[in-house]
């Protein structure tokens, strides 16, 4: 982490200019003219006040490159030529491990092959070369996704592989080789041309062969089964090649084959993947999802063949990415449109022909139903069906009008359907939160009542039942203890009687009594509490690169808000902004203060209400009493956050 100096690691990929005490420049995860990202160096920390993306350079790693986290540990380590030692793993994991590594590398071994194949034997060059050449793709694509040739032999890539000391047992365990009754070895893949499929770092995890051959019963293609290192689900043919030119296209082409990935890319369209054959799955939209919010689908195929995919399209918008549809003329795929009208008018094809899912398919289904009004009708729902999908009630409600005016059905009629959809759906989705939620104890989560208004209304007949929930005043006021916390805990207090003492622990001791309702202010809160409890000041760094990402995130929020940068301003742009550090001791008891209040404010509430249910004439009484002791105390805090602090 030390080494992994955050300038370095964000200058890699962002252009970096000096700033008053920090670095700005233009934020990779959103578009931007001004620069609004600032890297502080001194807190080895990034933070957009644009799009409100921080982190440390791990975290900087994991979001621009999408890599989890030991991917980008291990990026870092070996930009830093930092060797990673595993050493925690257990003798099992070990071989597992080292079990999967090996099967990564015979994959590369057998891609090696199949490429030297293609390009340097006679039966390669003859066959498979000139096969790619005839239907007119490049040799720099050719070689960019790594195809090659499996030669029409038994078991050469198996001799070849087990020649160059590789193991049997991995080779069967990828599917490369195939071990028949008789204990015969042979080749799975024999004289095809070779796709391997890439993961998204770009290591080959499995193999998509064609054959040459016309007969219409040998398969057309054949595939590397599921293995320890290739899960087709979640697996997107092109992915390792398209996903930069998909983040800074913020679009992903989806298409259906091999053939038709590597044409889009030769008419110089880098942001596309295929699925491959199988349906579309839910992790293969997630694993999009991780790089833009809007797929174009290219279509293939027929009328026929649209309409029955239509429905499966359905599944993205669920997962609330924008969906538009390019098809193509005359039963041509993407492949063969390329190749038909040329790189050139190609890219200006998909780019005039897109067109919104949603519109489209109601286009394709109206056409189809002409004028009989139960077609028609069914049209409706299945249209509305496809709206209710999509999670951002603004955008769906923008295709409900646009579908109103191209269906010439009022928009009120689409809107109570989309609502009955819509109520349908969430009860089922309550029900089922229910029963996740029966024993967390988020008061957020589970379709908790609103927010109770101020004390006044408990006297109310209206007031919901139940205990007072949190307000976003009281979160607000946990969050500014927190921010407190990791921005001065390290300063000394030396005002009035007390002096030697950190401020963190003058806040400790001060909310030594106050319960933190926000679960991750607790848990810092917490955390602070024991260590100090054990004479140790936590510093605000262990949250910020805390392992759990919502620590960090709320920490990296807390420690550069706007309070952060205001020395900043003051000294380089002459703008006075409010500058609490020279006020510190208001600061930070407004901080402690108001929580405080807030606490008490709630307990008060909450004698109310019991003593307005409290039957017994007796009991009343005691509650009452307790609640003066209690206001008593209030009144105490608001006399002295008037006179001592001016926040
Ligand atoms: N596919 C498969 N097995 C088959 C046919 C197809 O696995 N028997 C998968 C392949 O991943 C293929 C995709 O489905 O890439 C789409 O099929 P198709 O359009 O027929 O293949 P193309 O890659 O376009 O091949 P070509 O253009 O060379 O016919
Ligand atoms: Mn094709």
């Amino acid at each position: 982490m030390d080494t992994a100096r955050i300038e370095e690691v964000v200058g890699d990929f962002v252009h970096l200019k000096k700033r008053g005490t920090s670095l700005i420049g233009n934020c990779p995860f959103h578009g931007e003219k001004t620069p609004s990202f600032h890297v502080s160096v001194t807190k080895g920390i990034y933070k957009c006040f644009g799009c409100g993306k921080g982190g440390d350079s791990v975290r900087f790693i994991m979001d621009h490159e999408k890599y989890s986290y030991p991917e980008a540990l291990k990026f870092l380590a070996n930009k830093y030529n930092i060797e990673v030692e595993e050493t925690e793993l257990t003798p099992q994991d070990a071989e597992a491990q080292s079990a999967k590594e090996s099967l990564y590398i015979v994959s590369q071994y057998a891609s090696a092959f199949f490429v030297k194949q293609l390009w340097e034997t006679e039966e390669g060059k003859g066959i498979g070369l000139s096969y790619f050449k005839e239907r007119g793709f490049r040799e720099d694509i050719l070689k960019k996704f790594e195809v090659g040739y499996s030669p029409d032999v038994w078991d050469a890539m198996t001799q070849s592989a087990i020649n160059a000391g590789h193991n049997l047992e991995f080779l069967e365990a990828t599917g490369l080789s195939i071990k028949n009754d008789n204990g015969k070895i042979y080749d799975r893949f024999r004289g095809r041309v070779m796709f391997p499929i890439h993961n998204f770092t770009g290591r080959i995890i499995g193999f998509g062969g064609r054959t040459l051959k016309t007969d219409k019963n040998v398969p057309k293609y054949v595939n590397s089964p599921e293995s320890e290192i290739y899960h087709k689900s979640n697996v997107l043919y092109g992915l390792f090649h398209a996903k930069k030119a998909i983040r800074d296209t913020d679009n992903c082409y989806l298409a259906e084959g091999y053939a038709d990935v590597l044409s889009v890319h030769q008419a110089g369209i880098e942001n596309v993947v295929a699925s491959s054959g199988t349906s579309l799955t839910v992790e293969q939209i997630k694993l999009i999802g991780r790089f833009t919010q809007n797929v174009t689908i290219l279509f293939d195929g027929d009328a026929a063949g649209i309409k029955a995919s239509l429905r499966g399209l359905d599944m993205i918008l669920e997962e609330g990415l924008n969906v538009k549809i390019v098809s193509f003329p005359d039963g041509h795929d993407p492949d063969s449109y390329m190749h038909h009208v040329g790189a050139g008018a190609f890219k200006t094809y998909l780019e005039q022909n897109r067109k919104d899912f949603i519109l489209y398919k109601a286009n394709v289904l109206l056409k189809d139903a002409g004028d009989d009004p139960i077609k028609r009708a069914g049209i409706i729902r299945d249209i509305v069906e496809s709206i209710a999908k999509i999670p951002d009630q603004i955008k769906a409600s923008v295709f409900i009008r646009e579908c109103s005016s191209l269906l010439e059905i009022e928009e009120r009629i689409l809107l109570t359907e989309l609502n009955k959809m819509r109520s349908a759906k969430s009860k089922k989705t309550f029900e089922s939160n229910q029963r996740a939620n029966h024993s967390s104890n988020n008061s957020y989560s589970s379709g908790a009542p609103e927010p109770l208004g101020p004390p006044d209304n408990l006297w109310d007949d209206q007031a919901g039942p139940g205990e007072v929930q949190q307000t976003s005043a009281e979160d607000h006021q946990e969050k500014e203890v927190v921010r407190l916390l990791l921005a001065y805990g390290h300063e000394f207090v030396n005002w009035d009687s007390i002096d030697d003492m950190y401020i963190g622990s003058f806040i400790m001791q001060n909310l030594a009594d106050v319960d933190f309702e926000n679960s991750l202010c607790k848990k810092i809160v917490d955390y602070y509490k024991s260590e100090i409890d054990n004479g140790r000041l936590p510093t605000a760094n262990h949250f910020i690169k805390n392992e759990d990402r919502d620590i960090a995130d709320l920490a990296i929020t807390l420690s550069t808000s706007e309070y952060a940068l205001s020395e900043n301003w003051l000294n380089k742009h002459q703008i006075y902004v409010k500058d609490e550090s020279m006020h510190l001791k208001a600061t930070i008891l407004g901080g402690i203060f108001h929580l405080k209040k807030h606490k008490v404010d709630k307990i008060l509430s909450n004698l109310l209400r019991e003593i307005k249910e409290e039957k017994d004439a007796d009991n009343q009484i005691i509650l009452m009493q307790r609640y003066g002791v209690i206001k008593g105390v209030e009144r105490e805090i608001s006399k002295f956050l008037g006179s001592v602090v001016v926040k």
